[in-house]
Protein backbone atom coordinates (compact mmCIF):
# COMPACT_ATOMS: atom_id res chain seq x y z
CA UNK A 1 0.00 0.00 0.00
CA UNK A 2 1.44 3.35 -1.03
CA UNK A 3 1.01 6.34 1.70
CA UNK A 4 -2.29 7.85 0.66
CA UNK A 5 -3.30 11.42 1.92
CA UNK A 6 -6.59 11.84 3.60
CA UNK A 7 -7.86 15.49 3.31
CA UNK A 8 -10.65 15.08 6.15
CA UNK A 9 -10.03 12.84 9.49
CA UNK A 10 -9.51 9.35 8.52
CA UNK A 11 -12.28 7.15 8.78
CA UNK A 12 -11.75 3.63 10.61
CA UNK A 13 -14.03 1.20 11.37
CA UNK A 14 -12.64 -1.73 13.96
CA UNK A 15 -14.38 -5.23 13.94
CA UNK A 16 -15.17 -6.91 17.21
CA UNK A 17 -16.76 -9.96 16.84
CA UNK A 18 -16.36 -12.42 19.85
CA UNK A 19 -14.58 -12.09 23.65
CA UNK A 20 -11.25 -12.52 22.96
CA UNK A 21 -11.51 -9.09 20.50
CA UNK A 22 -13.08 -6.71 23.12
CA UNK A 23 -10.25 -6.42 24.89
CA UNK A 24 -7.92 -5.46 22.14
CA UNK A 25 -10.39 -2.80 20.74
CA UNK A 26 -11.17 -0.54 24.58
CA UNK A 27 -7.24 0.64 24.00
CA UNK A 28 -7.77 1.46 20.93
CA UNK A 29 -10.70 3.13 20.83
CA UNK A 30 -9.16 4.77 23.53
CA UNK A 31 -6.44 5.93 21.74
CA UNK A 32 -8.20 6.56 18.20
CA UNK A 33 -10.19 9.23 20.54
CA UNK A 34 -6.99 10.93 21.55
CA UNK A 35 -6.27 11.49 18.26
CA UNK A 36 -8.49 14.51 16.31
CA UNK A 37 -7.28 13.07 12.88
CA UNK A 38 -9.17 10.03 13.30
CA UNK A 39 -12.53 9.29 13.24
CA UNK A 40 -13.40 5.41 14.97
CA UNK A 41 -16.65 3.54 15.01
CA UNK A 42 -17.13 0.00 15.98
CA UNK A 43 -19.19 -2.78 13.74
CA UNK A 44 -19.85 -5.84 15.72
CA UNK A 45 -20.11 -9.08 13.99
CA UNK A 46 -22.34 -10.64 16.67
CA UNK A 47 -20.43 -13.70 16.67
CA UNK A 48 -20.21 -13.64 20.23
CA UNK A 49 -23.45 -12.48 21.35
CA UNK A 50 -24.78 -13.97 24.86
CA UNK A 51 -24.83 -11.40 27.20
CA UNK A 52 -22.02 -12.58 29.63
CA UNK A 53 -20.26 -13.13 26.65
CA UNK A 54 -20.77 -9.93 24.91
CA UNK A 55 -22.59 -6.93 26.33
CA UNK A 56 -21.20 -7.29 29.99
CA UNK A 57 -17.56 -6.68 27.99
CA UNK A 58 -18.52 -3.60 26.37
CA UNK A 59 -20.06 -1.96 29.75
CA UNK A 60 -16.72 -3.65 31.74
CA UNK A 61 -14.28 -2.45 29.24
CA UNK A 62 -15.58 0.86 29.01
CA UNK A 63 -16.04 0.13 24.92
CA UNK A 64 -18.35 2.75 22.99
CA UNK A 65 -22.00 1.07 21.52
CA UNK A 66 -21.47 -0.09 18.05
CA UNK A 67 -22.25 1.81 15.35
CA UNK A 68 -23.35 -1.63 13.39
CA UNK A 69 -24.82 -4.59 14.45
CA UNK A 70 -24.45 -7.63 12.12
CA UNK A 71 -25.84 -10.91 14.44
CA UNK A 72 -24.05 -13.06 12.41
CA UNK A 73 -24.00 -15.27 15.75
CA UNK A 74 -22.88 -19.11 15.71
CA UNK A 75 -22.76 -21.74 13.67
CA UNK A 76 -20.43 -23.88 11.18
CA UNK A 77 -17.17 -22.15 9.61
CA UNK A 78 -18.78 -21.32 6.52
CA UNK A 79 -21.90 -20.17 7.58
CA UNK A 80 -20.72 -17.96 9.96
CA UNK A 81 -17.81 -16.46 8.44
CA UNK A 82 -20.34 -16.20 5.27
CA UNK A 83 -22.76 -14.18 7.30
CA UNK A 84 -20.50 -12.01 8.59
CA UNK A 85 -18.89 -11.41 5.06
CA UNK A 86 -22.71 -10.26 3.71
CA UNK A 87 -23.54 -8.05 6.32
CA UNK A 88 -20.07 -6.52 6.57
CA UNK A 89 -20.07 -5.75 3.18
CA UNK A 90 -23.32 -3.94 2.79
CA UNK A 91 -21.88 -1.66 6.15
CA UNK A 92 -18.95 -1.20 3.99
CA UNK A 93 -20.84 0.00 0.76
CA UNK A 94 -22.63 2.38 3.22
CA UNK A 95 -20.23 4.08 5.07
CA UNK A 96 -16.94 3.91 2.61
CA UNK A 97 -14.25 3.82 5.69
CA UNK A 98 -10.77 4.62 4.97
CA UNK A 99 -9.38 1.90 7.15
CA UNK A 100 -10.74 -1.65 8.28
CA UNK A 101 -9.15 -2.95 11.52
CA UNK A 102 -9.14 -6.46 12.31
CA UNK A 103 -7.93 -8.14 15.79
CA UNK A 104 -6.90 -11.54 16.59
CA UNK A 105 -7.82 -14.61 14.65
CA UNK A 106 -11.60 -15.48 14.69
CA UNK A 107 -13.62 -16.14 11.93
CA UNK A 108 -15.18 -12.89 12.09
CA UNK A 109 -11.39 -11.34 11.24
CA UNK A 110 -10.54 -13.02 7.95
CA UNK A 111 -14.73 -12.64 6.66
CA UNK A 112 -13.90 -8.43 7.78
CA UNK A 113 -10.54 -8.95 5.99
CA UNK A 114 -12.01 -10.50 2.64
CA UNK A 115 -15.08 -8.10 2.24
CA UNK A 116 -12.75 -4.89 2.76
CA UNK A 117 -9.82 -6.20 0.61
CA UNK A 118 -11.85 -7.08 -2.00
CA UNK A 119 -13.84 -3.41 -2.33
CA UNK A 120 -10.50 -1.87 -2.29
CA UNK A 121 -10.50 -0.01 1.37
CA UNK A 122 -7.01 -0.98 3.20
CA UNK A 123 -6.90 -3.36 6.06
CA UNK A 124 -4.78 -3.43 9.91
CA UNK A 125 -4.61 -6.63 11.00
CA UNK A 126 -3.71 -6.04 15.18
CA UNK A 127 -2.14 -9.15 16.60
CA UNK A 128 -0.52 -10.17 13.45
CA UNK A 129 2.32 -12.86 12.25
CA UNK A 130 1.60 -15.26 15.49
CA UNK A 131 1.70 -19.40 13.88
CA UNK A 132 1.36 -22.35 16.02
CA UNK A 133 2.53 -24.05 12.49
CA UNK A 134 -0.93 -25.97 13.83
CA UNK A 135 -3.12 -26.06 10.35
CA UNK A 136 -5.96 -28.17 12.06
CA UNK A 137 -6.68 -25.09 14.23
CA UNK A 138 -9.19 -23.15 12.16
CA UNK A 139 -7.88 -19.84 14.25
CA UNK A 140 -4.29 -20.58 12.61
CA UNK A 141 -6.41 -20.43 8.80
CA UNK A 142 -7.77 -17.45 9.89
CA UNK A 143 -4.21 -15.85 10.47
CA UNK A 144 -2.48 -17.12 7.43
CA UNK A 145 -4.88 -15.26 5.15
CA UNK A 146 -5.36 -12.59 6.71
CA UNK A 147 -2.32 -11.37 7.23
CA UNK A 148 -1.47 -12.46 3.31
CA UNK A 149 -3.79 -9.40 1.94
CA UNK A 150 -3.91 -7.30 5.09
CA UNK A 151 -1.80 -3.87 4.63
CA UNK A 152 -0.91 -3.07 7.86
CA UNK A 153 0.36 -5.61 10.51
CA UNK A 154 0.98 -4.42 14.01
CA UNK A 155 2.66 -7.84 15.89
CA UNK A 156 2.68 -8.31 19.07
CA UNK A 157 6.49 -9.94 19.37
CA UNK A 158 9.62 -10.90 17.59
CA UNK A 159 8.31 -14.05 16.34
CA UNK A 160 5.46 -12.46 14.69
CA UNK A 161 7.70 -9.91 12.62
CA UNK A 162 9.81 -12.88 11.44
CA UNK A 163 6.93 -14.88 10.60
CA UNK A 164 5.78 -12.14 8.34
CA UNK A 165 8.78 -11.59 6.63
CA UNK A 166 9.80 -15.49 6.13
CA UNK A 167 5.91 -15.29 4.24
CA UNK A 168 7.28 -12.49 2.34
CA UNK A 169 5.80 -9.48 3.37
CA UNK A 170 8.12 -6.67 3.20
CA UNK A 171 9.24 -4.18 6.31
CA UNK A 172 7.33 -1.38 5.49
CA UNK A 173 3.67 -3.16 6.07
CA UNK A 174 4.64 -4.77 9.56
CA UNK A 175 5.16 -2.80 12.83
CA UNK A 176 6.10 -4.31 16.08
CA UNK A 177 4.13 -2.46 18.31
CA UNK A 178 3.56 -4.26 21.36
CA UNK A 179 0.16 -5.57 22.65
CA UNK A 180 -2.82 -3.81 22.62
CA UNK A 181 -4.48 -6.73 25.36
CA UNK A 182 -1.55 -5.40 27.06
CA UNK A 183 -2.89 -1.98 27.43
CA UNK A 184 -6.17 -2.93 28.60
CA UNK A 185 -4.80 -5.32 31.43
CA UNK A 186 -2.94 -2.41 33.08
CA UNK A 187 -5.73 -0.38 33.02
CA UNK A 188 -8.12 -3.02 34.22
CA UNK A 189 -5.34 -3.62 36.85
CA UNK A 190 -5.02 -0.18 37.59
CA UNK A 191 -9.00 -0.02 37.94
CA UNK A 192 -9.26 -2.90 40.14
CA UNK A 193 -6.59 -1.58 42.84
CA UNK A 194 -9.15 1.42 42.72
CA UNK A 195 -12.19 -0.65 44.09
CA UNK A 196 -13.39 -2.45 47.01
CA UNK A 197 -13.10 -5.28 45.71
CA UNK A 198 -15.21 -7.05 48.74
CA UNK A 199 -18.30 -5.34 46.88
CA UNK A 200 -17.49 -8.30 44.02
CA UNK A 201 -19.37 -11.40 43.48
CA UNK A 202 -16.38 -13.28 43.54
CA UNK A 203 -14.11 -11.64 45.69
CA UNK A 204 -15.81 -13.95 48.69
CA UNK A 205 -14.86 -16.42 47.25
CA UNK A 206 -11.15 -15.95 46.38
CA UNK A 207 -10.76 -15.33 49.97
CA UNK A 208 -12.34 -18.32 51.29
CA UNK A 209 -9.99 -20.63 48.80
CA UNK A 210 -6.95 -18.74 49.80
CA UNK A 211 -4.86 -20.86 47.53
CA UNK A 212 -6.12 -22.24 44.31
CA UNK A 213 -5.79 -22.63 40.92
CA UNK A 214 -8.03 -21.09 37.73
CA UNK A 215 -8.99 -23.20 34.57
CA UNK A 216 -9.97 -22.28 31.39
CA UNK A 217 -10.94 -24.29 28.51
CA UNK A 218 -12.65 -24.02 25.06
CA UNK A 219 -10.74 -25.40 22.12
CA UNK A 220 -12.44 -27.84 19.98
CA UNK A 221 -9.28 -29.89 20.08
CA UNK A 222 -9.83 -30.14 23.87
CA UNK A 223 -13.31 -29.83 24.71
CA UNK A 224 -15.40 -31.03 21.05
CA UNK A 225 -13.34 -34.85 21.36
CA UNK A 226 -15.41 -36.91 24.29
CA UNK A 227 -12.06 -38.71 25.40
CA UNK A 228 -9.99 -35.47 25.11
CA UNK A 229 -11.92 -33.54 27.20
CA UNK A 230 -12.44 -36.40 30.10
CA UNK A 231 -8.80 -37.17 30.02
CA UNK A 232 -7.93 -33.35 30.78
CA UNK A 233 -11.12 -33.68 33.50
CA UNK A 234 -9.67 -36.52 35.44
CA UNK A 235 -6.50 -34.56 35.66
CA UNK A 236 -8.26 -31.19 37.13
CA UNK A 237 -9.91 -33.95 39.41
CA UNK A 238 -6.73 -35.10 40.61
CA UNK A 239 -5.20 -31.56 40.94
CA UNK A 240 -8.05 -30.37 42.82
CA UNK A 241 -7.77 -33.32 45.75
CA UNK A 242 -5.04 -30.96 47.07
CA UNK A 243 -5.41 -27.49 44.74
CA UNK A 244 -8.91 -25.69 44.89
CA UNK A 245 -10.07 -25.10 40.77
CA UNK A 246 -11.94 -22.01 39.88
CA UNK A 247 -13.30 -22.70 36.17
CA UNK A 248 -15.44 -20.34 34.83
CA UNK A 249 -16.56 -21.93 31.61
CA UNK A 250 -17.15 -21.14 27.92
CA UNK A 251 -20.41 -22.37 26.62
CA UNK A 252 -18.45 -23.82 24.11
CA UNK A 253 -17.02 -26.50 26.86
CA UNK A 254 -20.67 -25.93 28.75
CA UNK A 255 -22.35 -27.70 26.13
CA UNK A 256 -19.87 -30.30 25.98
CA UNK A 257 -19.75 -31.18 29.50
CA UNK A 258 -23.77 -31.48 29.04
CA UNK A 259 -23.50 -33.67 26.05
CA UNK A 260 -20.93 -36.25 27.75
CA UNK A 261 -22.33 -36.05 31.23
CA UNK A 262 -18.99 -35.41 32.83
CA UNK A 263 -18.91 -34.72 36.45
CA UNK A 264 -16.07 -32.63 38.39
CA UNK A 265 -15.75 -32.83 42.04
CA UNK A 266 -17.34 -29.98 44.18
CA UNK A 267 -13.37 -29.19 44.83
CA UNK A 268 -13.65 -27.86 40.99
CA UNK A 269 -16.37 -24.71 41.34
CA UNK A 270 -17.50 -24.43 37.80
CA UNK A 271 -18.64 -20.54 37.41
CA UNK A 272 -20.07 -18.60 34.45
CA UNK A 273 -18.39 -16.78 32.03
CA UNK A 274 -17.13 -13.67 34.06
CA UNK A 275 -16.77 -10.15 33.31
CA UNK A 276 -13.18 -9.11 32.57
CA UNK A 277 -12.70 -7.55 35.62
CA UNK A 278 -14.13 -10.45 38.01
CA UNK A 279 -12.20 -12.98 35.97
CA UNK A 280 -8.57 -10.77 36.45
CA UNK A 281 -9.53 -10.36 40.23
CA UNK A 282 -9.89 -13.70 40.57
CA UNK A 283 -6.94 -15.22 38.20
CA UNK A 284 -4.38 -12.66 39.06
CA UNK A 285 -4.34 -14.15 42.71
CA UNK A 286 -3.92 -17.79 41.63
CA UNK A 287 -1.23 -20.03 42.58
CA UNK A 288 -1.36 -21.08 38.66
CA UNK A 289 -3.58 -20.82 35.79
CA UNK A 290 -4.02 -24.06 33.35
CA UNK A 291 -5.47 -22.78 30.01
CA UNK A 292 -5.63 -23.66 26.33
CA UNK A 293 -6.77 -19.44 25.94
CA UNK A 294 -4.19 -17.51 23.68
CA UNK A 295 -4.90 -14.32 25.72
CA UNK A 296 -4.52 -15.85 28.71
CA UNK A 297 -1.28 -17.05 28.64
CA UNK A 298 -0.43 -13.74 27.47
CA UNK A 299 -1.85 -12.07 30.49
CA UNK A 300 -0.14 -13.77 32.64
CA UNK A 301 3.06 -13.50 31.27
CA UNK A 302 2.22 -9.67 31.70
CA UNK A 303 2.11 -9.89 35.43
CA UNK A 304 4.24 -12.58 36.25
CA UNK A 305 0.96 -15.12 37.01
CA UNK A 306 2.37 -19.18 36.61
CA UNK A 307 0.54 -20.45 33.61
CA UNK A 308 0.40 -24.24 32.79
CA UNK A 309 -1.25 -24.32 28.99
CA UNK A 310 -2.95 -27.71 27.87
CA UNK A 311 -1.58 -27.57 24.40
CA UNK A 312 1.06 -29.12 22.41
CA UNK A 313 2.19 -25.97 20.28
CA UNK A 314 1.56 -21.99 20.97
CA UNK A 315 1.84 -19.60 18.24
CA UNK A 316 2.57 -16.86 21.40
CA UNK A 317 6.17 -18.18 21.80
CA UNK A 318 7.57 -15.34 24.20
CA UNK A 319 4.98 -16.46 26.98
CA UNK A 320 7.54 -19.49 27.03
CA UNK A 321 10.65 -17.30 26.35
CA UNK A 322 10.18 -14.75 28.36
CA UNK A 323 7.39 -15.18 30.45
CA UNK A 324 5.53 -17.58 32.85
CA UNK A 325 3.93 -19.77 30.88
CA UNK A 326 4.40 -23.80 29.90
CA UNK A 327 3.63 -25.63 27.10
CA UNK A 328 2.58 -29.10 29.07
CA UNK A 329 0.10 -31.13 26.70
CA UNK A 330 -2.98 -32.63 27.21
CA UNK A 331 -1.51 -36.10 28.84
CA UNK A 332 -3.19 -36.42 32.09
CA UNK A 333 0.02 -37.41 34.09
CA UNK A 334 2.05 -34.66 32.55
CA UNK A 335 -0.50 -31.95 33.74
CA UNK A 336 -0.61 -33.32 37.13
CA UNK A 337 3.46 -33.90 37.25
CA UNK A 338 4.03 -29.98 35.93
CA UNK A 339 1.10 -28.79 38.34
CA UNK A 340 3.04 -30.37 41.29
CA UNK A 341 6.38 -28.71 40.30
CA UNK A 342 4.84 -25.85 40.18
CA UNK A 343 3.23 -26.17 43.63
CA UNK A 344 6.78 -27.51 44.73
CA UNK A 345 8.87 -24.18 44.05
CA UNK A 346 9.65 -24.81 40.58
CA UNK A 347 7.93 -21.94 39.23
CA UNK A 348 9.08 -19.93 36.15
CA UNK A 349 10.81 -16.39 36.55
CA UNK A 350 9.03 -14.07 33.83
CA UNK A 351 10.37 -11.09 31.93
CA UNK A 352 8.07 -8.82 30.93
CA UNK A 353 8.00 -9.04 27.02
CA UNK A 354 9.51 -6.03 24.85
CA UNK A 355 6.84 -3.30 24.51
CA UNK A 356 4.62 -4.92 26.82
CA UNK A 357 4.25 -2.11 28.27
CA UNK A 358 0.68 -0.13 28.10
CA UNK A 359 1.42 2.17 25.41
CA UNK A 360 0.90 -0.05 21.99
CA UNK A 361 -2.56 1.31 20.83
CA UNK A 362 -0.89 4.90 20.92
CA UNK A 363 2.13 3.30 18.72
CA UNK A 364 -0.58 1.99 16.68
CA UNK A 365 -2.42 5.32 16.32
CA UNK A 366 1.00 6.99 15.54
CA UNK A 367 1.85 4.82 12.65
CA UNK A 368 -1.50 5.47 10.83
CA UNK A 369 -0.80 9.08 11.31
CA UNK A 370 2.00 9.05 9.53
CA UNK A 371 0.85 6.07 7.09
CA UNK A 372 -2.08 8.40 5.84
CA UNK A 373 0.02 11.58 6.12
CA UNK A 374 -1.84 13.01 8.84
CA UNK A 375 -1.20 15.25 11.30
CA UNK A 376 0.52 13.80 14.32
CA UNK A 377 -1.27 11.65 17.00
CA UNK A 378 -0.59 13.52 20.84
CA UNK A 379 1.90 12.87 23.02
CA UNK A 380 0.78 9.75 25.39
CA UNK A 381 -0.49 11.03 29.04
CA UNK A 382 1.27 8.22 30.69
CA UNK A 383 -1.55 8.68 33.35
CA UNK A 384 -4.02 7.70 31.54
CA UNK A 385 -2.27 4.30 30.36
CA UNK A 386 -0.17 2.76 33.19
CA UNK A 387 2.88 1.47 32.82
CA UNK A 388 5.29 -0.32 34.32
CA UNK A 389 3.49 -3.18 36.44
CA UNK A 390 6.61 -5.52 36.57
CA UNK A 391 10.16 -4.29 36.42
C1 LIG B 1 -14.25 -18.39 19.02
C2 LIG B 1 -13.01 -18.28 18.14
C3 LIG B 1 -11.76 -18.61 18.95
C4 LIG B 1 -11.70 -17.77 20.21
C5 LIG B 1 -12.99 -17.96 21.00
C6 LIG B 1 -13.03 -17.17 22.27
C7 LIG B 1 -13.19 -18.87 15.75
C8 LIG B 1 -12.94 -19.90 14.76
N1 LIG B 1 -13.03 -19.24 17.04
O1 LIG B 1 -14.38 -19.74 19.43
O2 LIG B 1 -10.62 -18.34 18.17
O3 LIG B 1 -10.60 -18.17 20.99
O4 LIG B 1 -14.09 -17.55 20.15
O5 LIG B 1 -14.19 -17.48 22.99
O6 LIG B 1 -13.54 -17.76 15.41
N2 LIG B 1 -21.85 -19.74 22.11
C9 LIG B 1 -22.82 -19.27 22.96
N3 LIG B 1 -22.89 -17.93 23.17
C10 LIG B 1 -22.06 -17.04 22.58
C11 LIG B 1 -21.06 -17.53 21.72
C12 LIG B 1 -20.97 -18.86 21.50
O7 LIG B 1 -23.59 -20.04 23.50
O8 LIG B 1 -22.19 -15.82 22.85
C13 LIG B 1 -21.73 -21.18 21.91
C14 LIG B 1 -22.49 -21.68 20.70
O9 LIG B 1 -22.99 -22.94 20.99
C15 LIG B 1 -21.42 -21.81 19.67
C16 LIG B 1 -20.21 -22.19 20.51
O10 LIG B 1 -20.38 -21.51 21.74
O11 LIG B 1 -21.75 -22.74 18.69
C17 LIG B 1 -18.91 -21.82 19.91
O12 LIG B 1 -18.89 -20.44 19.54
P1 LIG B 1 -18.01 -19.95 18.29
O13 LIG B 1 -18.07 -18.46 18.17
O14 LIG B 1 -18.33 -20.75 17.09
O15 LIG B 1 -16.57 -20.39 18.68
P2 LIG B 1 -15.74 -20.28 20.03
O16 LIG B 1 -15.49 -21.65 20.52
O17 LIG B 1 -16.33 -19.29 20.98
Amino acid sequence: MTATTVSRRLDVCLVAAARPNFMKIAPMMRAFERCAAIDAWIVHTGQHYDADMSDVFFADLGIPEPAFHLGAGSGRHAAQTARVMTAFDEVCVERQPDLVVVVGDVNSTLAATLVAKKIGIPVAHVEAGLRSGDMTMPEEINRIVTDSIADLLFATEQSAVENLRREGRGDDDIHFVGHVMVDNLLHQVARLDALDRRSMQYDALRRALGEYAVVTLHRPANVDDPAALARIAGALARISQYLPIVFPVHPRTQAALAATGIRMPDAVRLLPPLSHIEFLNLWRGARAVLTDSGGLQEETTALGVPCLTLRDSTERPITVTHGTNRLVGTDPDDIVAECEALLGGDTPAGRRPPLWDGASAHRIARILCRRFSLPEAPSLDAAEEPQGLLS
